[in-house]
C-alpha cells in the first residue's frame, strides 16, 4: 500500500513520523473520510469544507498541499497506485499540529502541522443492510465539541467495542435523555412519518451523509425535524437508521432489549438508501 506523509508518496510500512508528533502525544489533530466511487471523491467540497472548518477551530495552521487541489492531486495520485480507480474506496486524511517538544500550549510558531494520507478498498454493507443490525445505547461521555472531527475518539471506540462485545453493530450515544449519534455515524428515527434527527450543533458530528440524505428527504416529500429523539422516543419508533459515509443509510431493527417497529427495515431507510447510492453514483434520484 501507497500512502502519503507529508510531500512524499511511500510504502505504508515506511512511512513514519516522530514519537513527538502531537497527534500522537496529545491526539492534537483532525481527519477526514471521503468515500470514492469508481475513483471519484463523493462530496469532495463539502469534506474538505469540513475539514478546513476543523483546521480553523483548532487554530491548525493549513498544511502545505492541503488545499482544494492538493487533496485533489493526492487522492488521485493514491488511488491510481493503489489500484483503486473502479468500485469502492475511503480517502482518509489526517492533519496534526506537528512535531514539537511536549508542551500543552501550541509550539513554537513555525512548526509545519503533519499530514498523512491513506486510500483503501472498502466493501459496501450488504447483507446487513437487508437485514437491519442492532444496536445499544451507551452515555455520551464526550467533550461539548463532537461538532470537531478530532482524533481524540476514545469515548467512541469504547462505545463501539461495547458494541460488538454484544453482538450490535453500533452504538447509539444518549446525552440528558437524548439520542445524539452513533459512535461513527449519525442517527436517524421515523416518528409519526416524519424524520427526525439531532440538530447539528456542537453534539454531534454534522456528517455529510446527514446533510444528503436530509435534501433526498425533502426531495421525496418527506417532512424533517432537526430534533433530537428521546430514549422514551426511540422505543415507539417507526424506523430507525444511522447514515455515514461508511455506513451508508443502514436501519436499525433492534435496540439494546426492543425491537425497532416491526423488527424490519423500513421503506423510509429503502427510498433513502437508494436515493443516497444514486447521487453516489452520479445519477440524482428520480432524474
Ligand atoms: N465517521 N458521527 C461521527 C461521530 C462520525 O465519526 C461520523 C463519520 C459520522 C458520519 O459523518 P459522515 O456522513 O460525514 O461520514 C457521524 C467516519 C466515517 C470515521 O470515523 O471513519
Amino acid at each position: 500500500m501507497i500512502v502519503y506523509l507529508n510531500g512524499s508518496y511511500l510504502p505504508a510500512e515506511r512511512a513514519q513520523l516522530s514519537a513527538l508528533d502531537r497527534g500522537f502525544v496529545f491526539g492534537d489533530g483532525v481527519y477526514e473520510v471521503w468515500r470514492v466511487v469508481n475513483g471519484r471523491l463523493f462530496e469532495a467540497e463539502r469534506h474538505r469544507e469540513r475539514l478546513e472548518r476543523g483546521l480553523r477551530e483548532l487554530r491548525i495552521g493549513p498544511p502545505d498541499g492541503a488545499d482544494a487541489d492538493g487533496l485533489r492531486t493526492i487522492a488521485e495520485r493514491l488511488l491510481r497506485e493503489n489500484g483503486l480507480t473502479e468500485g469502492h474506496a475511503t480517502f482518509y486524511v489526517e492533519v496534526t499540529r506537528g512535531v514539537a517538544a511536549r508542551t500543552h500550549q501550541f509550539p513554537p510558531a513555525g512548526t509545519r502541522p503533519t499530514i498523512f494520507a491513506y486510500t483503501a478498498k472498502f466493501k459496501p454493507i450488504e447483507q446487513d443492510r437487508r437485514n437491519g443490525v442492532r444496536a445499544i445505547t451507551r452515555p455520551d461521555v464526550r467533550w461539548l465539541r463532537c461538532d470537531i472531527k478530532t482524533v481524540q475518539l476514545l469515548p467512541n471506540v469504547l462505545a463501539k467495542q461495547a458494541a460488538v462485545e454484544s453482538g450490535a453493530f453500533e452504538a447509539i450515544f444518549i446525552r440528558d435523555g437524548k439520542a445524539t449519534e452513533g459512535t461513527h455515524s449519525n442517527l436517524f428515527a421515523v416518528l409519526n412519518g416524519e424524520l427526525r434527527t439531532h440538530p447539528a450543533n456542537n453534539l454531534i458530528l454534522p456528517g455529510i451523509t446527514r446533510d444528503v440524505v436530509i435534501e433526498l428527504a425533502r426531495e421525496q416529500g418527506i417532512a424533517v425535524r432537526e430534533e433530537p429523539v428521546t430514549a422514551a422516543e426511540l422505543r415507539r419508533c417507526e424506523e430507525l437508521f444511522f447514515s455515514g459515509t461508511t455506513t451508508d443509510v443502514l436501519p436499525v431493527v433492534g435496540v439494546d432489549d426492543f425491537a425497532v417497529g416491526n423488527g424490519k427495515p423500513g421503506p423510509v431507510a429503502g427510498a433513502l438508501y437508494r436515493g443516497l447510492v444514486a447521487r453516489m453514483e452520479g445519477v440524482r434520484a428520480g432524474v
